[in-house]
């Protein structure tokens, strides 16, 4: 079924909470759809949205806006290691970690409370805490909105690294499930310092509940709740710098924390913005998050404009003291 919504707010769409309107917006329940969605409508600007968690939009948007609601879960392979579930993309990310967990699938635990929906972690390659969904994903049924014809996509050919995959440049390519491999065996991913630090010497009560359990806490305790105050998560992606500039910063600052990264080393972007003095400081209605600098936060009726001059002040500062440029993991629309 196609629902149909004229001239709407798009407020309850993006967890920013910028209240832009929409001309048309269409929410289908079943992959299907789409082929007569763009046989019937052939619309020029179109744009596909998931849960609005890691968008920002900056006006009104004229084109066909596009949401899917199926949410079906189908076992496709199963056997007495692994099984293969393949879910549809409306379905809410941390509705399906939860229940992952609640059969004894495990894999997912570390992603946790992440916002969003399925197709959008496909697309985002979301991760956190270690791990990313791209090792959980064998692979990704897509509609081409080009050619009208429905493809699934090996993981391989996804073109997945940090934050990264090839669906978030061909735009032509609209996610309709993933299919995902969870294990039936436990193995803990404790790789992130914090999480390790929780469990040791606990390590009898460590299940996969438990560490869904430790992951919330810790995301509730950094990030701010987007039901209570608008945010999308993480708005800078980590720099990833060359070997030598980061032995230049690390001869100049001593403490700045880093990570081996595919090319080079990665700097978390938080701690270079909180050294620029920006932590919990605010610029409008547009401020940064006191608990975690790389968070961007509507302290209530926030336009889009203020939020992208916050952002810029920021980029600015973090240019001039350290030479690396942030780029934004947010999109605007
Ligand atoms: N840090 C600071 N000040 C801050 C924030 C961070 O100094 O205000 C430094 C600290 O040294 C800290 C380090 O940065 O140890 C890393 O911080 P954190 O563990 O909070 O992770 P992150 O690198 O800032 C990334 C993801 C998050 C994810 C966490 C945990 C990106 C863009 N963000 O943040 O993802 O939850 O790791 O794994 O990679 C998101 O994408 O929306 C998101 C929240």
């Amino acid at each position: 079924m196609i629902t149909e919504h004229r001239n709407i707010s798009l407020r309850p769409y993006n967890t920013f909470g910028i209240d832009v309107n929409a001309h048309l917006m269409l929410e289908y329940d079943n992959a299907g759809d789409l082929a007569e969605i763009f046989a019937t409508r052939r619309p020029a600007k179109f744009l596909h949205i998931g849960g609005g968690s890691n968008l920002l939009f900056t006006r009104d948007y004229d084109g066909l806006l596009l949401h899917c609601t199926a949410r079906g879960i189908e076992t496709v392979r199963e056997d007495g290691t692994s099984i293969d579930i393949r879910v549809e993309a409306g379905k809410v990310w941390d509705e399906l970690v939860a229940e992952c967990v609640a059969h004894g699938w495990t894999g997912a635990e570390n992603l946790s409370l992440i916002p969003g929906e399925v197709g959008a972690s496909a697309v985002q390659n979301i991760g956190a805490y270690g791990a990313e969904v791209k090792d959980l994903i064998v692979e990704v049924g897509t509609f081409d909105t080009t050619t009208g014809q429905r493809r699934t996509i090996p993981v391989g050919e996804c073109g997945y690294a940090y934050r990264e995959s090839r669906f978030k440049h061909e735009r032509h390519l609209i996610v309709t499930h993933v299919t995902y491999r969870l294990s039936k065996t436990f193995k803990p991913d404790l790789s992130y310092g914090h999480l390790a630090t929780m469990f040791q010497g606990k390590e009898d009560s460590l299940t996969p509940a438990a560490l869904r359990d430790a992951v919330i806490a810790i995301r509730r305790d950094k990030l701010p709740d987007p039901a209570v105050t608008g945010n999308a998560g993480s708005f800078f992606m980590n720099p990833v710098v060359s070997e030598e500039k980061y032995k230049e910063l690390a001869a100049a600052y001593p403490a700045i924390p880093s990570y081996k990264a595919p090319g080079g080393v990665k700097i978390p972007a938080g701690w270079l913005i909180e050294q620029c003095g920006w932590r919990g400081r605010s610029l409008g209605r547009a401020a940064v998050h006191s608990r975690q600098a790389l968070v961007l936060v509507n302290l209530g009726g926030a336009t889009a404009d203020e939020i992208t001059r916050l952002a810029r002040a920021i980029i600015d500062d973090v240019k001039d003291r350290f030479g690396i440029t942030l780029k934004a993991e947010v999109n605007f629309v």
